[in-house]
């Protein structure tokens, strides 16, 4: 029996349909656009469980293989249709296409080689690749097996990745010898290299070879990852284009952990389950892009962020797009290389970062002007707030005025996009996000958890109703989760950011209210940086907050009280900062270097000892008129010297 097409909005009048059935029928909603998937056996309850408990369930009962539903489900119509375009970082290096036979081929290789090496379902996977064919084949095999990936960004720390194998408890960690950034290569090994030291739980690392960098192989448990895909002597695997069998997993079964920053000092592991998780990619790249199948589409995310893992891998295979992923970074050999790869493989849709689009718009037009974007049919950005100036850049030159902008906002614990216009269709509005999708019920809270009415107001963002892919838990601590976000409104899962509805309604995010920062789209805690910042000896006590910044969004200030004496030498000073730097990206990495670092002789406290945020913010914002209250403070004093001392 042919399945049922795909769930579709393709008017106005759909979008308000599907609103208002969504509302008042969410289980025959669901039931129907979780139809045209493969699933092994059906569901016996759509959605079970509510906010109140902290646990909502979806499909339950059903069971599935992700994968199946990526790659082997395509296959009778777009075996030779692209899934995967590699654009390696050296544009005139040769690029990898991968046809959906030949990426499920790839999967199938891989995940032969994972289970000779022992892994299984349920086991822990860390990957920590540069973006290669190999980081989305590895991923793939990994939800073959009914393995959970936990992909760490390849910027991140060697202390940083062994925090993460720890807390998954990982059995495998799958890598490269290096990767190539610009004009630059960097050694990547040794970094898993230095992790592992104090990870004896990793039974195995695969290695794959990309840029030839020298390695030291430990024997018995690293292997390259070429000699582990050649089939054992006795073994027939390859002797035919035999296919690994998917792995038939529950739909609440754990797909993937990552680990995301919040306002405490210990990043969590955020887990997504496996049928709620598919429905969601799916049912959001579809409508909000208004995808066809076919479509070429280029997330410039990295795959080690939930955008990469949900709109460069998941959301395009099970819609049968075709992904461009991009190795290298922006500006090389120049400015001009999204534009380029838009042209060289006609990307009709574009979907990146307000940070990247800021520090494009500096660059000479011509840039632009030299590539043909006349492929582009929708562009879209995420991560952050997108000020109205790069809307407008982005939608002027970038989107030449007649591709629908879709400025999205979700979050690693959401699984996928929320509040979106539907290219289009619903509207879009320079710098808000628009409505909520179809499912999606989102509120406007007062401090005190009352909801507020109307347009026109602004309050804290909560939803109000389970959705297929929020957060099912934090990987080994549930009560965390629960914490985090759903006790501090009751019924609610809360958002942590704030924002504003307008008068039509279409919600515009204003950014985060609790301790958390976003510097390029990359999230932060504060305390998690200062805990960083505290491992160099020569600090006390810090105190970290966001700032303003033209390109990044928010930048880093952070504040240091040292140990001993503050050196008098301005050089000395200055030595002292960088290595201080330092200890934060050996701790977290390069991306989490504060920006300024300014030394101090004491922190605004009050006298029950709480750091006022609040004025150190201000100096950090450059705001030193109006600095509020200061009489409660312990040491009215310091403010003047921390004034004075502004970096
Ligand atoms: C936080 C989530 C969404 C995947 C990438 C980031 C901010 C995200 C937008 C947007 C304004 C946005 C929010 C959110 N954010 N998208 N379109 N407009 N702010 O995922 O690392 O989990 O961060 O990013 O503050 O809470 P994340």
């Amino acid at each position: 029996m042919a399945s049922p097409a795909p769930f579709r909005i393709r008017s106005l009048a759909e979008y308000h349909a599907a609103t208002a059935r969504a509302a008042a029928d969410p289980t025959g909603f669901w039931a129907d656009v979780a139809a045209p998937f493969i699933w092994r056996k059906p569901w016996d309850t759509v959605s079970a469980g509510h906010f109140a408990v902290g646990r909502a369930t979806w499909f339950a009962g059903a069971q599935l293989n992700i994968t199946e539903n990526c790659l082997d489900r395509h296959l009778p119509a777009r075996a030779n249709q692209p899934a995967l375009i590699w654009e390696p970082n050296d544009p005139t290096a040769p690029g990898r296409t991968l046809t959906y036979a030949q990426l499920l081929d790839a999967v199938s290789a891989c995940a032969y080689a994972l289970q000779k090496l022992g892994l299984g379902k349920g086991d822990r996977v860390c990957l920590y690749l540069p973006m290669i064919p190999e980081l989305a084949i590895a991923v793939l095999a990994c939800a073959r097996l009914g393995a959970v990936h936990s992909v760490v960004f390849a910027g991140f720390s060697a202390t940083a990745i062994a925090d993460r194998v720890q807390d998954a408890g990982a059995t495998f960690v799958i890598t490269s010898d290096g990767m190539n950034r610009g004009a630059k290569s960097a050694p990547v090994k040794p970094t898993v290299d230095d992790a592992l030291a104090t990870c004896p739980g990793v039974r195995a690392v695969l290695v794959v070879r990309h840029t030839n960098e020298p390695v030291t192989m430990q024997p018995g448990r690293d292997h390259w990852y070429h000699e582990a895909l050649l089939p054992a002597e006795d073994d027939d695997f390859h002797a035919d284009d035999a296919i690994i069998e998917p792995e038939v997993m529950d739909a609440e079964d754990p797909l993937f952990i990552l680990y995301t920053s919040g306002s405490t000092g210990k990043p969590k592991g955020v887990v997504h389950s496996t049928a709620g998780y598919m429905v969601w990619a799916d049912y959001t790249f579809r409508n909000v892009f208004q995808t066809e199948e076919g479509d070429i589409h280029f997330c410039t995310a990295d795959i080690g962020w939930v955008t990469g893992h949900t709109y460069g891998l998941y959301g395009p295979l099970l819609a049968g797009a075709t992904s461009v992923l991009f190795e290298g970074v922006p500006t090389y050999p120049d400015a001009g290389r999204f534009w380029q790869i838009v042209e060289k493989h006609r990307v009709k849709i574009l979907y990146t970062a307000p940070t990247a689009i800021r520090s494009l718009m500096g660059f000479p037009l011509a840039l632009v002007e030299r590539a043909d974007l006349r492929s582009l049919r929708v562009i879209g950005s995420v991560g952050e707030p997108i000020n109205e100036e790069a809307w407008h850049w982005y939608h002027e030159h970038i989107g030449r005025k007649n591709c629908p902008v879709v400025d999205t906002w979700w979050q690693t614990e959401t699984g996928g996009i929320m509040l979106s216009a539907l290219a289009g269709i619903t509207p879009s509005k320079a710098a808000h996000a628009g409505l909520p999708l179809p499912g999606v019920q989102p509120v406007l809270l007062t401090a005190d958890g009352h909801e507020i009415e109307g347009n026109d107001q602004e309050g804290l963002l909560a939803i109000k109703a389970p959705w297929p892919a929020v957060i099912r838990t934090t990987w080994g601590d549930h009560e965390r989760c629960r914490q985090t976000y759903f006790a501090p409104y009751p019924g609610y899962y809360f958002t942590g950011d704030g924002a504003r509805r307008d008068a039509d309604g279409l919600y515009r995010i204003i950014g985060r209210v609790d301790d958390v920062i976003n510097v390029s789209g990359h999230r932060f805690g504060t305390a998690e940086i200062e805990n960083a910042l505290n491992e160099h000896e020569a600090v006390i006590e810090s105190a970290v907050v966001g700032f303003p910044h033209d390109v990044k969004g928010q930048g880093i200030y952070a504040y240091v009280i040292l140990t001993g004496e503050i050196p008098a030498d301005e050089s000395a000073r200055t030595a002292l900062t960088a290595a201080i730097s330092r200890t934060v990206e050996a701790q977290i990495g390069k991306i989490a270097r504060p920006d300024k670092i300014q030394i101090v002789s004491g922190l605004p406290k009050t006298r029950s000892g709480k750091i006022m945020r609040r004025i150190l913010r201000k100096v950090a914002e450059g705001e030193l008129t109006n600095l509020g209250d200061t009489t409660t403070l312990l040491d009215p004093g310091v403010v003047a010297e921390i004034i004075a001392g502004r970096q």
